[in-house]
């Protein structure tokens, strides 16, 4: 009986830091086998899904490295990324001129989020690249970009 009544507003209570950001990475075990080895697995929240479909449609050249796949997989993982794509929040992610944005790095929210990282910070060898989000985000392989897991290298 007790169980009953405390579990809906356990439950509310989990849910509330949802109103913010969040990242959480919805399962998908094409996603995952094909999507972070090479780095970790970006949220699908950060991009449009007309940036997605433009990134999976070009996987042969995805940034300087091959990452093709069969197209049933291909369809499948674009399928979902476009499903848990950034709505409204995200806004759209295309450059100046129209043009789809490839790079969470690149879009505007992004830029607004670290205004605080200066340029030298972002090329320490320990940091290497802004799309290195897991340098400083200790939880971003989980989807947790949280202020409280941030810590930012020397
Ligand atoms: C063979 C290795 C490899 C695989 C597999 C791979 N990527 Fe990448 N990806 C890269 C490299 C290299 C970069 C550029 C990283 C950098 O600039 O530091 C990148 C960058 C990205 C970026 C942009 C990061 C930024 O700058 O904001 C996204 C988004 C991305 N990959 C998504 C995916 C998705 C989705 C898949 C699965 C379909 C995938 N990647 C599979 C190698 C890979
Ligand atoms: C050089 C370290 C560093 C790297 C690499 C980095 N970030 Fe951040 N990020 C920060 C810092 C610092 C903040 C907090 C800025 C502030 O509080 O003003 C932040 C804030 C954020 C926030 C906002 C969190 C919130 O609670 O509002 C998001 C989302 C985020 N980063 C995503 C990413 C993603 C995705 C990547 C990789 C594509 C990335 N970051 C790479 C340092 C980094």
């Amino acid at each position: 009986m007790k169980l009953r009544i405390a579990l809906p507003v356990l439950l509310a209570a989990l849910a509330l830091p949802a109103l913010a950001d969040n990242y959480s990475l919805p399962k998908n075990a094409a996603f995952e086998e094909e999507c972070t080895s090479c780095h970790i697995a970006y949220p699908p929240q950060m991009l449009d899904a007309h940036s997605w479909l433009h990134m999976m449609n070009g996987l042969a050249t995805h940034f300087g490295t091959d990452a093709s796949i069969d197209d049933k997989r291909r369809a499948a993982i674009a399928d979902f990324l476009a499903q848990n794509s950034g709505g409204r929040k995200t806004g759209r992610t295309v450059d100046a001129r129209g043009n789809p944005l490839l790079r969470i790095t690149e879009t505007a929210r992004f830029e607004k989020k670290h205004r605080k990282v200066d340029a030298a910070t972002w090329k320490r060898a320990s940091i290497k690249s802004p799309a290195n989000c897991g340098a400083c985000h200790t939880q971003a392989a989980a989807g947790d970009y949280s202020e409280r897991s941030i810590t930012i290298p020397k």
